[in-house]
Formats: structure tokens, sequence, C-alpha cells
């Protein structure tokens, strides 16, 4: 049994705040954004919540494919920053959209979210388990950065985007190969922490609010441009192919200059990396499924074509895996 996705979709709030905003809230330059990240807008939520957005990307997806709610079996959301700690994001999707006969869970592993997702919905198709999945990655980032601190808040944006992955008997097609991995000892270089432990039974008699995003973009940058190299190559190892053989390398978009460095890594050119995010920022889980839906929508994917997609982020995780468009 193998996987195929049939359709693809995606959905950014309305509201565009350029480089020379961000110039207005902080202490910062549109040239020094551009030059270190290649990032000049991003997409602001100004009231949309996570539900809201990945229910707007998932019914695109799904009326791609030709299917109706009632259809979908299993709905994974990847998301790290949902409006509710409960109910889950894609119980609140599944009841937007009306999938009522679908397994509905989180899953959180920030900006490699997307593409653990997809993996997981592959094991349980190819398992037999279900026959198709509905897989959403979505983020308001926007209300877990620091608006005061020029070193993250000029780097994020909110978005959602989806695929519907469905069992198909064909041949060579779907999620080839796969490498994944995490780095918990090191996780706290890009961390945002949630509740404190307050309860009648602690010490503790104050509530700590919950923080925002912190980052050592250093460390981060050091991390991504060895490790997303090296699981794109073990990805590509397991499949039997080679980079040249590649003709699509859908990456995490987090920063122009780590794309550049693994293109330069694998010595492939640049223009096999397609990027979207000098529009969008970084949207962590969202980044590779709305790349994906705009590459898809633009004609660009044809049956047959070979891809790698990956990601890396908090964590710390990170992922590749080798797909054939069908
Ligand atoms: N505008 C102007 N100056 C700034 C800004 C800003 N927005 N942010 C930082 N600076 C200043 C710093 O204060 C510092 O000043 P100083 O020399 O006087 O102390 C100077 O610019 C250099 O700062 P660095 O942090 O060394 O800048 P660097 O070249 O490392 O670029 C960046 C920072 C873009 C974050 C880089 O480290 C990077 O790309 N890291 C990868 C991390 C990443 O992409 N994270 C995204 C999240 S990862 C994920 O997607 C999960």
């Amino acid at each position: 049994m193998n996987t195929k996705i049939t359709g693809t979709g995606s959905f950014l709030p309305e509201k565009i705040v350029t480089n020379f905003d961000m110039e207005k809230l902080v202490d910062t330059q549109d040239a020094w954004i551009r030059e270190r990240t290649g990032i000049a807008s991003r997409h602001i939520s100004t009231g949309e919540t996570v539900s809201s957005i990945a229910a707007k990307a998932a019914k695109e997806a799904l009326l791609m494919a030709g299917k109706q709610p009632g259809e979908v079996e299993m709905i994974i959301v990847a998301t790290c920053s949902p409006e509710m700690l409960l109910p889950c994001c894609a119980c609140q999707v599944q009841s937007i959209l009306g999938c009522s006969n679908a397994v509905a869970f989180d899953l959180n592993a920030a900006c490699s979210g997307f593409l653990f997702a997809l993996n997981a919905a592959t094991a349980y198709i190819k398992t037999g388990l279900y026959k198709n999945a509905l897989v959403i990655g979505a983020e308001v980032l926007s209300k877990i950065v620091d608006w005061t601190d020029r070193s993250t808040c000029v780097l994020f944006g909110d978005g959602a985007g989806a695929a519907f992955l469905e069992a198909t008997e064909e041949e060579n097609i779907g999620m080839l190969s796969l490498s994944q991995g995490s780095d918990g000892a090191r996780g706290m270089v890009l961390a945002c922490e949630d509740r404190d432990v307050v309860n009648p039974f602690t010490e503790k008699k104050e509530q700590i609010l919950p923080g925002y995003v912190t980052m050592n973009g250093q460390e981060v940058y050091k991390f991504a441009v060895r490790q997303v190299p090296a699981s794109i190559l073990d990805a590509l190892n397991k499949a039997n192919l080679t980079v040249e053989e590649i003709d699509h390398f859908v990456l995490h978009q987090a920063n122009i200059r780590i794309i550049e460095a693994v293109a330069k890594r694998l010595k492939v050119p640049m223009d096999k990396f397609p990027t979207n995010l000098e529009r969008v920022g970084n949207m962590s889980s969202a980044t590779i499924p709305v790349l994906l839906d705009e590459i898809n929508r633009a004609g660009k994917l044809k049956k047959g074509d070979k891809l790698v997609m990956s990601g890396f982020g908090a964590g710390l995780t990170y992922g590749a895996g080798v797909y054939i468009w069908g």
C-alpha cells in the first residue's frame, strides 16, 4: 500500500506586516532583516485563531481532492501555538469542517511538525489502519512572539497549510523513505514556556505568566546547516537516490541563508529550492505545507517528480522525507 497527496490547501491572514512596519516597532532596519534572513514581510493574525486558519487550509485541500468532510478518516494538526490546551486543534478543525467520522489529534514538533505528521499519517495508511488523512500545519506565532525583542519578532509569521493523503495501489508513488531525529538535550536553545506548576500542594503561590519565544539564533543556525543536509542524505540513501535525481527540495522556510547553505553543502543549484519566506516569514509547522500548496497550484509539480521535504526546529527536531508526486 502506498500513499498519494490528492489535495493541498493553504491560508494566510489578510494583514501583511512589512519590514518597514517592523522598523516602527523595534530598533531594526529593512536591510538588516533582508540580508540576515531573506524576509521582507509576513502575514499576521488580527484575530484569526490556529483552528480557524487550519480549517480554511484544510477545506481547500479537501476541495482539491474532491472529498466530502464525512469521508475523512484521520486529522492530524501539527502546531506549537494552539489557542487552547484542551480540546486539541485537530478536534476543533473536525468540528468546524464536520469531519464527524475522523479520529483527530495534534502533534507538536515545532518546525518539523508537518513532516512528522505526514510521516505518521503515512505509517497509519501503509499499515492499512486508515485509508486517508488530513495533515495540517498551522501557527499563530504572533501571540507567542515578544514584540519588543528585535532578534526574534522580525522572523515569524502566521499561516496554515494542509495536505490530503490517500491510500493507493499505484507503484512508485508517495513517501519512499524518511529520516527523523530529535536532540532534546539541546532543546532550550529555542524555547517558549507555558504555565508554571502552581497548585495547593506547591510552595509557590503565584502563577508566572506564560513566556514568549526565546532563541539562541546562532546555535539554531549551526544546528540547521549541519543537520538538514545530513537528514536529506540519509533519506536519499534509504531511497537509493542521489541529490541530482531530486526535482524539488521543499525545505522549512526559516532563513534564506540556511537554505543557501544547505544547497551549497549538497551541491544543488538554488533553483531546485522553491522559497516563499520573503513574503511570509517563518511560520514554523505551516511553512512546508503552504509552500507545497503554492508550487502545486502554480503547476510546478508533475506526476513522477521527486521531492525532498525537510524540516528542523525547536525540540530540537529534524527530519527529511523523499516523496514521489502522483
Ligand atoms: N535588527 C537589527 N539588528 C539586530 C536585529 C534586528 N532585527 N536582531 C539582532 N540584531 C543585532 C544584534 O543585537 C547584534 O548586535 P550586536 O553585535 O551589537 O550585539 C547583531 O545584530 C548581530 O546579532 P546576531 O544574533 O549575531 O545576528 P546573526 O547574524 O546571528 O543573525 C539570526 C541573527 C538571523 C537570527 C541568525 O542567527 C539566524 O539566522 N539563526 C537561525 C535561527 C532561525 O532561523 N531561527 C528561526 C527559528 S528556527 C525554526 O524555524 C524553528
